[in-house]
């Protein structure tokens, strides 16, 4: 990366509506003007700006491998989320990175990858799931075992390619919702209690955890508790974040600058990390 500051151009060729809930997600698909390119790995992130808005950070959400354009996955939520919500396939953003630390890859090969998603959690581990899926990598892992929650069957992203993703040599994908729900064939219940039910090889395992706090920590609890080192739980996390490149101060958790020495951290990092995320 030249100059982390320097933003590129970039006009959104996709707009994709992932919820049919309450909950606005949308995938944003996005082609680099002027020649731009961005490699990253899976974890990383940029920061996204609309010009008289703001800047806020989002978490790669396409595959790493996909050189012709990258995805992000957005919640509405605030100024620019907003913002990004009204705008139609066509419009021009700003985007700089990529940002952060990486899944490791390299290390997990040769183990089996339990993932564990809730609602918009999936999106910062897909780029991971489609390095792994891909025909060049498929066989330097294990089993792929995915256990996807949502609080009700209209909130979970990328549905659409769950059947596809099924179909993946040794991959497994376990769907559930909170609570029941008319036409709903998959599990019902919450995923720290649906995960005692799987059968894990704890001691060749690495598993990647992304959703809210609370399932973050119930399942972690759970993992652990069914042998799985903490070292192997690996989590990515969300501050609120201004430079995206360990300048401002604004994203640490002790001495830790989430932006730099994360986004990604194992169990065993946050526990010795005082509890603000
Ligand atoms: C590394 C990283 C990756 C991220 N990846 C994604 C992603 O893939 N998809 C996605 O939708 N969002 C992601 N986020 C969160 C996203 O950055 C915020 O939702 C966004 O900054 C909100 O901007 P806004 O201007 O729309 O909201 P604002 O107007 O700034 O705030 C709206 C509301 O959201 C709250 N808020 C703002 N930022 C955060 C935050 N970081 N954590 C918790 N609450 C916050 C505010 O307190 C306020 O209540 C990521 C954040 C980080 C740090
Ligand atoms: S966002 Fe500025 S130090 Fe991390």
């Amino acid at each position: 990366m030249s100059n982390p500051y320097l933003p590129q151009k970039a006009e959104l060729v996709e707009v994709i509506q992932e919820t049919s809930s309450d909950l606005d997600i949308k995938t944003y698909r996005l082609k680099f003007t002027d020649g731009g390119k961005m490699d990253f790995m899976p974890g990383q992130f940029v920061e996204l700006s609309i010009p008289g808005v703001g800047e806020a950070p989002f978490g790669f959400a396409s595959s790493p491998l996909n050189k012709e354009y990258i995805e992000l996955s957005i919640k509405r939520v605030g100024l620019v989320t907003e913002a990004l919500h009204s705008l139609k396939a066509g419009s021009k953003v700003w985007i700089r990175g990529p940002f952060g630390n990486t899944f490791p890859v390299k290390e997990m090969e040769g183990s089996k990858i339990l993932v564990i998603a809730g609602g918009l959690g999936l999106a910062p581990l897909r780029p991971l799931l489609l390095y792994m899926f891909d025909e060049q990598n498929r066989s330097k892992y294990g089993d792929i075992q995915m256990l996807l929650a949502a609080r009700g069957s209209g909130d979970f992203i990328y549905r659409r390619e769950f059947e596809e993703w099924r179909k993946i040599d040794r991959t497994s994908v376990t769907c559930t919702i909170d609570r029941p729900e008319e036409g709903w064939d998959e599990r019902v219940g919450f995923p720290h209690v649906l995960v005692s039910e799987m059968d894990i090889d704890t001691a060749n395992t690495y598993a990647v955890l992304c959703g809210p706090p609370i399932m973050i920590k119930f399942v972690s609890g759970k993992l652990v508790e069914l042998g799985i080192p903490k070292e192997k739980i690996l989590t990515t996390l969300e501050m609120r974040m201004t430079c995206g490149v360990g300048k401002c101060g604004k994203c640490n958790i002790g001495h830790q600058y989430v932006c730099i020495d994360g986004p990604v951290f194992s169990m065993a990092q946050l526990s010795q990390m005082p509890g603000e995320y």
